[in-house]
């Protein structure tokens, strides 16, 4: 694995282990910064499946495509994009990924729509991500994201929930992992979309 990968990581948790990846599966990461989970995924799923990472950010995917060539995985791909607006065809991936992306963004709604349009029926989503505990108001998580840095615009764990049924999921899960700030988590968050999608 290339350091670079590894140190260029900034994420909070482990979406590889969360996700369960298997042989020959078609996985993408949101949010894929210096690609290090991009690179473990590939690795995981094997040269029958593909790994892709999505970023908006030039330096970050420069970085990403040169630690996938000092890694020497064949089977990854890095692609310019927003979270809110995919790169991707419809039913493109079996998995989604990410680690510490999804509460950066302004439109969650966009983001969790977006996952379950470029999933497979029965695919699914296992992320790590900041979740608040529900009974924070948005001034109190604006107040513990000034402290906090990125964790601001991090939603609740039931309003995580009714957004992912909303997007057409089931089998929800958001479980807390380790508290970053008062009333702020690091989660693991999964969820399977309707396998009649
Ligand atoms: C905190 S870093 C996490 C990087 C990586 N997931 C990791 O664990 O090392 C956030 C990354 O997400 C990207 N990012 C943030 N918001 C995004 C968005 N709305 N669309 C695409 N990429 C985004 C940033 O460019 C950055 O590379």
């Amino acid at each position: 694995m290339a350091e670079e990968a590894v140190l260029a990581s900034l994420g909070c948790g482990n979406p590889i282990a969360v996700a369960d990846l298997r042989e020959g599966e078609r996985v993408l990461d949101l949010g894929s910064g210096g690609g290090i989970d991009v690179l473990l995924s590939a690795r995981r799923v094997g040269p029958s499946g593909f790994a892709y990472g999505v970023d908006m950010t030039d330096d970050m995917l420069t970085l990403a495509r040169q630690n996938a060539a000092k890694a020497g995985a064949g089977n990854v791909e890095f692609l310019k994009g927003e979270i809110e607006d995919l790169p991707l065809p419809d039913a493109a991936v079996d998995v989604v990924i990410s680690n510490c992306v999804i509460n950066l963004s302004v439109d969650k709604p966009a983001v969790l729509t977006e996952i379950a349009r470029v999933l497979k029926p029965g695919g699914r989503v296992g992320v790590s991500d900041v979740v608040a505990e529900d009974h924070l108001s948005e001034d109190e998580r604006a107040s513990r994201g000034s402290y906090f840095g990125c964790i601001a615009g991090a939603l609740s764990k039931s309003e995580y929930e009714a957004g992912l049924e909303a997007a057409g999921f089931e089998q929800v899960s958001v479980e807390f992992t380790h508290e970053v700030a008062d009333g702020m988590h690091g989660a693991i968050v999964k969820a399977v979309t309707r396998g009649d999608a």
